[in-house]
Formats: structure tokens, sequence, C-alpha cells
């Protein structure tokens, strides 16, 4: 299962159940958006789960393009990249829960080949506010998965307000084929969440109540790659055919540990995207995720070598995560904003290191040291901190 038959074996199957296959929409929310990127697939659906009528119809899928700040420490594991794609389908008001359910088991099974023995779910059990989600625990029983009830675990929402709702979480079993499954999703981290079908039907309001949407729809979301670390059987999401490129040229070019190489990886590609995007390096906003993600990666490959640079960097692997995101920037237009972005780095830090080697910055720096550092030399205090490990 590469790449382009896991997509197309999933929009195939909610299209032949009467799915809208729609486009994914940009990483960038319109103006209006209070949020950066785009965080997931029902992002930019938002208004349609709100009740506005889609001009697709009631059922939709697709693949959206998605980047996750708050991921952003986790970045380094085996399943957590800052730019990921999430496969979703959609019944606005249509059908529930219980049918969202039945399909998701059934592709994961017969489309995708995922034994059911290696499947385990959890259901939401309950709070003050809303009850157990029998429905969902009944589903599953019927079809036989294992099911665990947690409280907050299934609970989804997209921030404090706006929709939300119970979900269901699916996990298979990755402690290898020859291992029986033990434990459950909360006890084992060897069960890995791979798709997640929430029963969005209510607003959360400022003062933490609920009231019901105008419609119950389900959405359901399920990370490309990780998906394919699951069907291709692999350790992490960095050995699936989707990195292959990078797995290949990377190495060849800079000898990198495997947690460095993670970070180096992740950061580059979505570096690229965000570039192909349109967003250009600034200290705020959309522009400043880019830059730390720049410097985080150039921080990464200078703490070993300083004469380290992107110019070396094999075009391929640009043109391919262009390619792969359908990002029409042009290649040489994103290296130079990455290029450019190294050679600021690198003249900052050169300024930094001629004034920390004065003596008064020698010990331990006080809170007063850092604002001076700032606001007079431009050094911003993670860049203070992260240098005085850094040769150059
Ligand atoms: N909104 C849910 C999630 O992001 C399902 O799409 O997990």
């Amino acid at each position: 299962m590469d790449t382009d038959r896991t997509l197309r074996t999933f929009t195939d199957f909610y299209v032949e159940r009467g799915h809208h296959l729609i486009t994914g929409s940009t990483l960038l929310p319109p103006p209006s958006d209070p949020v950066l990127f785009t965080t997931s697939g029902m992002h930019p659906l938002t208004p349609y789960l709100e009740g506005r009528p889609h001009p697709r119809g009631r059922r939709l899928v697709n693949v959206q393009r998605c980047l996750r700040t708050t991921d952003l420490d986790e970045v380094g594991d085996s399943t957590h990249l800052t730019v990921f794609e999430m496969l979703g389908s959609w019944s606005l008001g249509d059908y529930g829960h219980s049918q969202s359910l039945r399909w998701g088991f059934e592709l994961l099974r017969d489309g995708f080949g995922i034994p059911e023995g290696q499947l385990y779910v959890t259901v939401f059990g309950g709070d003050d506010q809303v009850g157990p989600d029998t429905e969902s625990l009944c589903t599953w029983e019927e079809s036989g998965v294992p099911v665990e009830p947690t409280v907050e675990d299934n609970w989804w929402s997209n921030g404090p307000v706006g929709p939300c709702g119970p979900d269901s979480e699916i996990f298979v079993w990755t402690g290898g084929d020859d291992t029986p499954p033990e434990g459950t999703p909360t006890t084992d981290p060897r069960w890995v969440e791979v798709w997640n079908h929430v029963s969005m039907r209510y607003r959360r309001h400022e003062d933490g109540s609920l009231t019901p949407l105008s419609q119950p729809n389900i959405d359901t979301g399920m990370g490309l790659e990780r998906l394919l670390t699951v069907l291709q059987g692999r350790d992490s999401v960095y050995e699936t055919d989707l990195f292959e490129p990078w797995t290949r040229l990377l190495p060849r070019l800079w000898d990198l540990d495997e947690p460095s190489f993670r970070v180096v990886c992740d950061h580059l590609r979505s570096g690229v995207v965000v570039i192909g995007e349109g967003v250009r390096p600034t200290n705020t906003g959309r522009g400043y995720v880019l830059r730390r993600l720049v410097r985080r990666l150039l921080t990464t490959l200078w703490q070993r070598d300083p004469t380290r640079t992107l110019s070396d960097l094999p075009r391929e692997l640009v043109e391919h995560t262009l390619d792969h995101f359908r990002l029409s920037g042009g290649t040489d237009p994103v290296l130079g904003v990455l290029l450019d972005e190294e050679d600021r780095f690198g003249k900052l830090l050169d300024r930094g290191h001629r004034v920390l080697s004065q003596p008064r910055y020698r010990g331990r720096l006080t809170e007063e040291d850092y604002h001076y550092l700032h606001d007079t030399h431009g050094l911003p205090r993670d860049l203070v901190v992260g240098m005085r490990s850094l040769r150059r």
C-alpha cells in the first residue's frame, strides 16, 4: 500500500458511498480566522458544520494538509510531524455515528487489510455534562472490536469554544504480527491511534456550557503518514514511501543521528510547504513559525558542523515536496527564501557570539542581561540560550 494507493482507497471508498470529493483548502485560513494555520480537516469546514448548506451536499470526503504548532515539541518521535495530511469524511446533518463507525471498520479491515484482531477502540465514557456514548459502544460490541471507555481522550474540540463532541478513536496494534496484542490503548503505547470519528453535535460557549448544534454532524480524521506507517509495517513515519527521497538523499549529505535527522527532515519539509504557500520569515505570526522551523533545523545542523549549508540541499527534495502538495511556487524561489534565512541567522549568530564573548556574559545570565541582549543587540532569549551550546 503505497501513498497513492492509500489515498485512492480512502477517497474511492467514500465516493462509492455517496460522498463528494472536495479539494483540500490551503494551509492558510482566511483573515477572519484567528488561527494561524489550518489544523485539521474540519477546520475549513466549520461554517458548514455550524449549519450553512455546503454547495457539494451533505456527504464530503477530502485530503487536507494541516500544520500543528502544538505538536512541535513532539516532533522527533515516530508519529508526529509539523505538516501532515489528514484523510477526512463528513456527514453534515446526514447519517449518524454508528454508520460512520461501521464504514470505518469496513474500510480498515477490507480496504486496507488490517486484521480485525489488531484493532481496539475507545469511546466517550460520559462526564457531568454529557452521558456515556452508548450508541458507539453498542456498535463496536456488535462488530466484535474491543472497546475501552475514557473521558478526556474521547471529547474532541478545536479550542475552548466552538463545535465539539464525543469521539471514538480507532487504534491499531503496532507490536508486530508475532506478538499478540496486549493491554488497551491507554495502558500500552503499541496501540497507535489512526482514526478519530467525532460526533460533532455541540457548541461550547465561553462559560463552558454546551448547546446542541443546529444539525448533528460526523467529522472523521485519519493522519495519512501514520496510516502509511502502519500499513507498510514501519517503525516511524520517516520510513514510509512518502519520505523515500529524504531517507535516500539526506544521509549522503549530512551525517545525522536519528533524532537530528527527524527534526531536520520534518522542519525542512514543513518549511518548504509553508514557503510554498507564500509565507516568508518574519518576527510575528505565521512568518515567525516558519522562522522558528528554519532556525531550529539550522541549529541542529550546526551543532555538529557549522560549515553545513542549505545551499547543498538536493533540489529533488524541494521539488518532491512541492509536487506532492501541489504547490506551484517553484523550487528556486523556495530555496532562495531558505538561503536568505540561513544567511540572516548566521549573521545574527556571529554577532551574538561576539557580544556573548565579552567577560560580563561569561557566567550565569540575569534577567536584565537577557533584556539588554534582546533590546540592544536583537538577540532573543531562546537564541542566547541555544547559542551557548552552539560552536560557531
Ligand atoms: N477533527 C478530528 C481530529 O482532528 C477528526 O477529524 O482528530
